[in-house]
């Protein structure tokens, strides 16, 4: 019984510290003469953007934005730390100085900018829809999504989030994490989830069932850009010039590959 009792408390209390955005720190050294570390903020939970994967049973932390924060790193010398927490947690934590820099796969939107300075977008992505390949000829345009009985999902804090209020008809959900989300969508406990088209496609080779809906959505222009704290000028340069020459180099190209191929 006192077995239970303490597993029931240690459950919940890991419910409970997810709930407050726990985190998780990864360090990378990536060159034992430099000095210190520089520290990033991510949400591993977007693949191929940033996510855990378990490599002969440990967990690593992968992804396209990993790749290019080390190489943001290696520009200045340091040694890369890694927070991961909840995406909504990302820019307080950025103002508050608790990480130097985001990369989280986010959309440089207006409303962020009046909070944070952000780098020229390193990688462009369209919005899409995910539903069950059971409903694909049923939810087929806004129309047929806006209803009362249509349940869309997005995550917590997201532009997705912002995207998904368009849809005043259906219910929402909006979840920190996209795995659950996503459980939620096979589960049938959401019908469609709104998501940036490489993660989608991630998840539609990944988990039976799923495939993007024929409906065009938001940006298509959009992309993610590095964050750092407002004013931060001397490291955004670096920034900025690191994704220049990751773009002229076509490096970036083969780390997206690379990420890509890794995420199946
Ligand atoms: N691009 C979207 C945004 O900026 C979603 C990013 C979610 N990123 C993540 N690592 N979960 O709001």
């Amino acid at each position: 019984m006192k077995k239970i009792v303490a597993v029931v408390m240690l459950v919940m209390s890991l419910v409970v510290l997810q709930g407050c955005g726990q985190s998780n720190l990864h360090t990378f050294t990536l060159d034992e003469s430099y000095d210190g570390f520089i520290t990033l903020g991510t949400s591993a939970d977007y693949a191929p953007y940033e996510w855990i994967k378990k490599v002969d049973g440990k967990s690593e932390l992968v992804g396209i934005d990993i790749e290019i924060a080390k190489e943001i790193a290696h520009a200045m010398k340091k040694n890369l730390k890694v927070v991961n927490k909840g995406f909504d947690f990302l820019l307080e934590d950025l103002k508050q100085g608790k990480v130097d820099f985001v990369l989280a796969g986010m959309t440089p939107t207006d409303k962020r900018k009046e909070e944070v300075d952000f780098s020229k977008v390193y990688y462009e992505a369209i919005q899409v829809i995910l539903i069950n390949e059971k409903n694909k000829d049923t939810l087929i345009d806004f129309e047929s999504l806006n209803q009362a009985s249509v349940r869309i999902g997005a995550q917590l804090g997201s532009i997705q989030q912002e995207l998904a209020e368009d849809f005043t008809n259906a219910q929402k959900q909006y979840i920190q994490a996209i795995p659950d989300l996503m459980m939620r969508l096979g589960d049938n406990q959401i019908d469609a989830v709104i998501v940036e088209k490489p993660v989608a496609d991630g998840y539609v080779a990944n988990q039976k069932g799923l495939v993007i809906a024929d409906i065009v959505i938001g940006d298509p222009d959009g992309g993610s850009a590095v964050a750092v704290k407002k004013g931060d000028q001397a490291f955004l340069d670096v920034i900025n010039s690191v994704i220049d020459s990751l773009i002229t180099s076509g490096k970036l190209e083969e780390i997206v590959v690379e990420m890509i191929s890794l995420n199946k």
